[in-house]
């Protein structure tokens, strides 16, 4: 799987040929002006939870690329009610999609849309795909469910938010990573407004010093698993 790093908690996924958008805020987001939101494929949106800073760019990029929309069944039917095709899903629900088996997760944080209606309860994604998977943490505290995921799947990537203040923060992730037994962490919510800016060189070395790899990539980047 291909993993590209679209700022702040948006992601682009490549597996099995088929592409997959994850919490799209990108036309509101002056650190990723350089991503053509038009220009983006998709084949599923995959969402969270109802946050403006996760779901902003989600009609444009439905209405452009046709894609599904993947998240809690309140988020979907929220989107479903404007046209939008949606696939919903709860909390430890898996699902075989064709670009993989994907698994609604456990996450501490709340989720109301933008206009204050209720947006179900927030929430994490694995993606299992070619014998690889990937952890997409969603916002979130640390909470001590991460340790039931590494009892069922051996995770090759673990997406954790390290911003501070909204979700977890550098040293709580670190300990994420041990409860999720993952030492290959993508950062990701941290920059993008005041309240979450971190210093980047003090993240990484604090990953290192317990043994495990922080990749912090510049918008419009990539990794592969
Ligand atoms: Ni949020
Ligand atoms: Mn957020």
């Amino acid at each position: 799987m291909k993993v590209t790093f679209l700022g702040h908690a948006s992601l682009q996924i490549e597996s099995k040929g088929k592409f997959l958008i994850v919490d799209p805020f990108i036309s509101a987001n002056e650190l990723a002006k350089d991503i053509d939101l038009a220009k983006l494929k998709a084949d599923y949106i995959l969402l969270t939870h109802a946050h403006q800073d996760h779901i902003l760019d989600v009609e444009v990029i439905a209405k452009n690329t046709g894609a599904i929309i993947i998240a809690n069944y309140e988020i979907v039917s929220y989107f479903e009610q404007k046209g939008l095709k949606g696939h919903p899903m709860n909390h430890g629900g898996s699902w075989d999609f064709d670009f993989g088996r994907l698994t609604f997760t456990n996450a501490i944080h709340s989720s109301s849309f933008p206009d204050g209606s209720y947006g179900g309860q927030p929430g994490g994604f694995i993606i299992e795909s070619n014998d690889k998977a990937i952890y997409i943490a969603g916002d979130t505290a640390l909470t001590m469910d991460m340790k039931l995921i590494p009892m069922q799947t051996k995770l090759d990537l673990a997406v954790l938010p390290i911003g501070d203040n909204f979700t977890m923060g550098i040293t709580s992730a670190c300990i994420a990573a041990d409860f999720l037994a993952c030492d290959n962490i993508l950062a990701y919510h941290f920059d993008t407004f005041g309240f979450i800016k971190i210093n980047h060189q003090e993240a990484i070395n604090h990953f290192k010093d317990k043994g495990k790899k922080l990749h912090i990539l510049p918008i419009g980047n990539s990794l592969t698993v």
